[in-house]
């Protein structure tokens, strides 16, 4: 008997099971063996798909060997848009480098990224500041849930995204899909599952303001006079070697609505130019509470932490 696939209009290829062995057609023509296809058979195949796919995960998860298939996938379906760079095209489709990552640490991600995929997206939404209003056609018709599971976790391992992703991160395996096949969305429920996902997030991170204390600024000050000061100038915007402003209007708009993170990380990478991350995360942290003491931040009893972690949360909007 050759199985049709209900949902994709493929045959599923062959899935390892705990035994080893490969079963042509996958754990659905295991079940699928015998039965005549009743009316509402796609629904009963989801559900018991989903329920073989729980057995079969763990094997899965060591044998699956997406590297090859992931990378055929993404340059065949997905460049097209995101392209080879995973940079996007501005305004018109999003950058998976460096969003990717981002999306699957939020609170209900990785369910989200199967559905994304499956089932496709379309509303507005805003990918690294910037505002996207497109439709992400759906995939779950043409590819299978082995390209669809190495798809994902090419992209989650290109373009750097690999560095972000959370400790202990495990790749995507095809059952994983499978059992996300079990409800059906539209592109615009999966829009609304993001929603949740983004605004469960908002909360814990950059909730607090930010903290330092005058001690820290005024040690920052004394580095800043030294390695700082001459291209960015003694009051902050009047540098003589093109240092950008680090006060007013310029800051304000570069830093003034994220975490604090995000300023003591690009002084990290990039400051000062000539050997930039070579001064100690203390002093990276007294350079940062410096510049937030002349951009009028008021200071507490609590020093900065040179934590990335614990910066996350603190906000520097007011
Ligand atoms: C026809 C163009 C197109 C193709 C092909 C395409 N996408 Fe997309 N993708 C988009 C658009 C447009 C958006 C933003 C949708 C919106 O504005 O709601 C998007 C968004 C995304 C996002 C971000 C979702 C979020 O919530 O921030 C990811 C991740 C993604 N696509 C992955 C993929 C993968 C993986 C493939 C290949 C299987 C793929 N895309 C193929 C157009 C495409
Ligand atoms: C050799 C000159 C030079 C020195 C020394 C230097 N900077 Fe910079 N800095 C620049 C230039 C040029 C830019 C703008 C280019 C860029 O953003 O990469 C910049 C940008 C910055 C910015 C981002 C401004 C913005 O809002 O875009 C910060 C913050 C900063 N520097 C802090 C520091 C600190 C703190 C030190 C001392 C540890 C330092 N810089 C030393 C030249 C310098």
């Amino acid at each position: 008997m050759t199985f049709y696939n209900v949902k994709s209009g493929h045959s599923v290829s062959g899935i390892t099971i705990s035994s080893g062995k490969r079963v042509p057609g996958g754990p659905r023509r295991l079940m699928m063996m015998g039965c005549r296809m009743p009316r509402n058979a796609g629904i009963y195949a989801a559900a018991l798909a989903a329920l073989l796919a729980v057995r079969v995960a763990l094997a899965d998860e060591a044998s699956f060997q997406w590297q090859a298939l992931g990378t055929e996938t993404y340059d065949t379906t997905c460049a097209a848009c995101h392209q080879p760079t995973g940079l996007g095209l501005p305004g018109t489709f999003p950058p998976l480098a460096g969003h990717a990552a981002a999306i699957l640490a939020r609170p209900g991600g990785r369910e989200y990224l199967t559905r994304l995929v499956l089932f496709g997206l379309e509303g507005e939404v805003t990918i690294e500041g910037k505002p996207f209003n497109g439709t992400m056609p759906p995939w779950g018709e043409v590819l299978s849930n082995e390209q669809l599971a190495a798809v994902l976790n090419h992209v989650l391992h290109s373009w750097g995204n690999d560095k972000a992703l959370p400790p202990g991160f495990k790749p995507f395996v095809p059952a994983e899909i499978a059992a996300a096949r079990g409800t059906q969305l539209t592109s615009a429920e999966v829009h609304a599952l993001r929603g949740q996902t983004t605004r469960e997030q908002a909360e814990p991170s950059a909730s607090v303001p930010v903290t330092f204390t005058s001690e820290q600024a005024d040690r920052g000050h004394a580095v800043y006079r030294r390695a700082c000061q001459d291209c960015h100038g003694f009051n902050l915007n009047d540098g003589e070697f093109g240092g950008a402003p680090l006060t007013g209007q310029y800051f304000a708009r570069h830093w003034g609505n994220g975490s604090v993170a995000a300023l003591y990380g690009f002084m990290l990478a990039k400051m000062p130019p000539d050997r930039p991350g070579k001064l100690n995360p203390q002093t990276y942290a007294d350079l940062v509470s410096f510049l937030l003491s002349r951009n009028g931040y008021a200071s507490g009893p609590t020093e900065l932490p040179p934590d990335q972690d614990a910066q996350q949360h603190m906000s520097l909007q007011r």
